[in-house]
């Protein structure tokens, strides 16, 4: 069977995600659009530079082109850029080279900014009739932003750029091209009229960027998550950036839901706000209530009504104000959100809303109102809101209850094991605003082995569901211990079992497994699109929170459905993505990976891409389960947190994603209360199978490490994963020889692993791959997917510089003064008269922490056949990588490496005979 993957379209729709995520702050004087034939000096070295993602896996993918915001808006023909400032800046770069950094997480979260003196500001308002001011700042995996110059403020360089031309410029349009949120005081400071929030739009941003700017789309973008004054303003503040503990205080006062509570005099821009080029006028239709089932249903429908001068898309947001009752509730919450069509001037349309009361439930954790570990609606009166941002709302309707209902009863699980306290609201004042209190939340000892053990006397429940697929059983019922402790073992990063140059094989990753019919399946990163360590090009996609930032689930669900075409291109199972993690805190270095800080609007763009990504038969994984809400100390910090605030933000996304077809998650690198979530049983089977009915696989994070119960984590405890559910350990270099000395062996012949819960993974896993796309690989009856319209990608920039040396053994490669920085490619030729088989060790200098992947592939003749997995750990120590080539070398051969990340430093390149 064939399918098309026509790239023009897949560019469209990435593009459209770019025009309706993109958040425009401020418009005075309708500085927006540009009218056609506007002559425009850019400044802001950015231009040269436009930040496609963010760094770390969240980013990392090899493009043959990025579309910068110069290109897309001289490529619109409606505006005419200056070419003399062009080249000012063309040449500066020269001089300035962008810096990205040595190694993993290493790159600066800005550059260094040109100097914009009065003089060169004033001489290019002479001759232009506006300005547009780039701003940018990157963010990225193991490293969070900070309240510095250069990361959270403005530099003094770009203050001076933004004065110097915002007072020689009747017009200046700032535009942010920032991986997340930043101060935006200056904005009021500079007296800036026009600000636009563009996020990072992948390779197509400056497209879409032009597109707003010109006018050809009006900016329909809202915010997904509050911009307050001040960092300190946040209330996770306190208790954030720590590398051993952070206390979640705030419980589930997170973002809008703390600050239109208690402190709306500090939002600088509210939730789900964002301008268009138009006005909008919503007003109520019609309101009704259906008390037919045991909770109510309420139905809003409002009509939209295109009120301006143009043409544009309004989003309709449904908040609710709920009693504040025993448990206390923030003032308002998200109950839904839809986004109109596009509406001409003068346009209306009717937006309808359907939804359950449950949508906004509360979780007794306590038993005050007299339902532990339920979920409730208390009694009393609901209103409901609806208006296009959280503080520009209208009341629509309420509800009142009588009595409190219990939604659901859930099972008793993931408690603090430290005392804390906890905000908590103790009522309201007429106006609304919240009155707070701390309360005390009582620690719980230790009890996840006590649930095991309890769970263990019913294992033999799970294999008689109904559910179950026979032959999978069958097949792990099969497997030895060996195969058992095997088949956990995920495979990478570079196996060469998969696709070359991705992060992980899975499955039948031995040849015993292979040989009970179990297919490799294989995964990579990630929420940006596909990463491939060989050097291969994909599609770059948008950040995370430009997707979210559009309030257009369908669209986004559109642009991955072509993702997941590109994945069976590429015979790739499994995207390492979406990163769901909730927006606590702005200076998270992967904010930019995610939505919210709302968990329904993340819960629905995870559901959404999910969907996508399901209709070609491949999936993503849901990452990082759960409260990997912080950079710093990822891998050793625990959380301590209220079941309330996991219940009611942190969980809810990934349960609304496993309920709409989700069937692959990763766990974090952190421990929760207390357990190291990789080998959590109360996150992996209580929560996330019992209470959820999850069927899938859940895997680590790359080299994660797991605890037994109040002990401390190792890699190597492989038997606690197994206890926990977490089926897959991801990632050792070769599956069968048990690298990292794990234990399920031992575990299992000791018996303190059940044999049952080793099959039991074993089943989730087989049960996956069987029914994926790489079991129909391995039957020979996989889809082909041919790509359409898209531009050549060539792997090795370097071919046309190639030298060629006369094959020996003791052949050694000048390697002096190779770059091996991000992105560059280092190939030489090979002249071989004996046709003789060939080993080829690589010696390089690795810099960079333990987590850091700094891999690097190898093509023969342009196909890549090898990554070497070099990781930080071996941080500033010579080591040495081999690979035996199976077959002779041909008479003329080209090699060539392919450098995925800086961070090595090449010694030797060496060549000996195989006997
Ligand atoms: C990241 C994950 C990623 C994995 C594989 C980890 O360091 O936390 O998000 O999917 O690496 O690259």
């Amino acid at each position: 069977m064939k399918k098309i993957l026509d790239w023009t379209k897949y560019m469209k729709a990435a593009r459209e995600v770019v025009q309706e995520g993109c958040v425009l702050l401020e418009n005075k004087n309708n500085v927006l659009p540009f009218a056609k034939g506007t002559k425009l000096a850019v400044f802001g070295r950015i231009q040269n530079n436009y930040y496609k993602s963010g760094t770390g896996s969240g980013g990392m993918v090899n493009v043959s082109h990025v579309y910068g915001i110069p290109e897309g808006l001289k490529s619109s023909g409606r505006v005419v850029l200056d070419s003399e400032l062009e080249q000012i800046y063309a040449d500066w770069e020269k001089e300035n080279p962008f810096v990205i950094g040595e190694g993993w997480g290493a790159e600066p979260w800005s550059q260094k900014e040109m100097s914009v003196s009065k003089e060169l500001a004033q001489k290019m308002a002479l001759k232009n009739d506006a300005a547009v001011v780039i701003i940018g700042r990157n963010a990225g995996e193991d490293k969070d932003n900070s309240e510095t110059e250069g990361s959270w403020f403005l530099t003094e360089e770009e203050k001076t750029m933004l004065k110097n031309v915002r007072a020689a410029f009747k017009e200046v349009c700032v535009v942010l091209n920032t991986a997340n949120i930043i101060d935006m005081n200056f904005i009021k400071e500079l007296n800036l009229d026009c600000v636009l929030l563009t996020w990072q739009g992948g390779m197509v941003g400056g497209l879409g960027i032009a597109d707003i700017l010109t006018g050809k789309a009006s900016p329909s973008g809202k915010l997904t998550g509050t911009i307050a004054r001040n960092i300190s303003d946040y209330p996770s503040s306190k208790n954030f950036g720590d590398e051993i503990e952070n206390v979640y205080e705030e419980d589930i006062y997170v973002g809008y839901r703390y600050f239109e509570s208690a402190a709306k005099d500090k939002v600088l821009y509210p939730f789900g706000y964002g301008l268009s080029y138009t006005d909008f006028s919503i007003e109520e239709k019609d309101f009704n209530l259906d008390f037919g089932s045991d909770i109510p249903r309420i139905g809003i429908t409002v009509n939209v009504k295109n009120t301006g001068n143009s043409f544009g898309k309004e989003t309709v947001q449904i908040y609710v104000k709920q009693p504040q009752g025993k448990l206390g509730k923030p003032a308002l919450v998200l109950a839904d959100f839809k986004k109109t069509s596009l509406l001409k001037k003068g346009k209306s349309e009717k937006v309808s809303f359907e939804f359950s009361l449950s949508r906004v439930r509360s979780f007794d954790d306590t038993g005050a109102t007299g339902n532990i570990d339920c979920f409730v609606l208390e009694k009393g009166k609901y209103e409901f809101f609806a208006g296009n941002n959280v503080e520009n709302i209208f009341k629509i309707g309420e509800v009142l209850l009588d009595e409190t209902i219990v939604t659901e009863k859930v099972s008793e699980a993931l408690q603090p094991v430290k005392s804390f306290e906890r905000l908590k609201s103790c009522g309201a004042k007429d106006d609304g605003q919240v009155i707070f209190e701390n309360e005390k939340i009582k620690a719980v000892s230790p009890y996840q082995n006590a649930h095991r053990q309890e769970e263990l006397k019913k294992l033999e429940d799970f294999f008689k569901d109904e559910s179950i697929d026979k032959e999978s059983l069958s097949i792990a019922q099969s497997l030895s211990d060996e195969d058992l402790a095997c088949i956990i073992r995920g495979e990478g990063m570079g196996s060469p079992k998969v696709t070359p140059g991705t992060a992980g094989a899975f499955g039948g990753v031995s040849d015993s497994l292979k040989a009970k019919g179990i297919p490799c399946a294989c995964c990579t990163d990630g929420p940006s699109g596909i990463r491939l360590d060989s050097g291969a090009q994909a599609f770059s996609l948008p950040n995370g929170t430009l997707e979210a930032c559009t309030f257009n689930p369908e669209l986004v669900e559109k642009l991955y459905r072509f993702t997941a075409l590109e994945m069976v291109f590429n015979k790739i199972d499994v995207l390492l993505g979406p990163g769901i993690n909730i927006m606590r805190h702005p200076l998270n270095g992967r904010n930019f990976e995610y939505f919210s800080e709302d968990p329904y609007l993340t819960g629905v763009f995870t559901s959404a891409i999910i969907r996508g990504l399901n209709t070609q038969g491949v999936t993503g994984s849901l990452k990082h389960f759960c409260c990997n809400n912080q950079e710093t100390g990822r891998r050793t910090s625990n959380t301590t947190l209220s079941t309330r605030a996991l219940r009611e933000i942190y969980l809810v996304p990934y349960e609304m994603a496993v309920k709409n077809g989700a069937s692959v998650i990763m766990t974090s690198y952190g421990s929760v209360n207390g357990m190291w979530t990789a080998g959590s049983f109360d996150l992996n089977t209580l929560i996330l199978r019992k209470d959820w009915g999850f069927k899938g696989i859940v895997m680590t994070d790359w080299w994660a490490v797991a605890n037994d119960e109040g002990k401390e984590p190792e890699k190597a405890n492989t038997a606690q994963l197994m206890r926990a559910q977490n089926d897959l350990y991801m990632v050792v270099p070769e599956a069968i020889a048990n690298t990292f000395g794990d234990n399920t062996e031992k575990a299992l012949k000791e018996n303190t692993v059940s044999r049952l819960e080793a099959i039991r993974s074993a089943y989730n896993i087989i049960n996956f791959v069987k029914h994926s796309n790489a079991q129909k690989r391995a039957d020979g009856k996989e889809v082909e997917v041919k790509i359409k319209h898209r531009p050549p990608m060539p792997m090795d920039k370097s071919a046309d510089k190639i030298v060629y040396y006369d094959l020996r053994d003791g052949l050694t490669i000048p390697v002096d003064n190779v770059n091996t920085t991000r992105g560059s490619t280092f190939g030489f030729g090979l002249s071989s008269k004996d046709q003789k088989k060939y080993r080829m060790t690589i010696t390089c200098e690795t810099v960079g922490n333990e987590v850091a992947q700094i891999n690097t592939s190898l093509a023969w003749n342009g196909v890549v056949i090898h990554t070497f997995g070099f990781t930080g750990e071996r941080n500033g120590r010579e080591v040495s990588e081999q690979i035996e080539f199976e077959r002779a070398f041909p008479r003329f051969l080209i090699l060539s490496l392919f450098f995925s990340q800086t961070g090595l430093k090449l010694k030797e390149i060496k060549f000996t005979t195989v006997q």
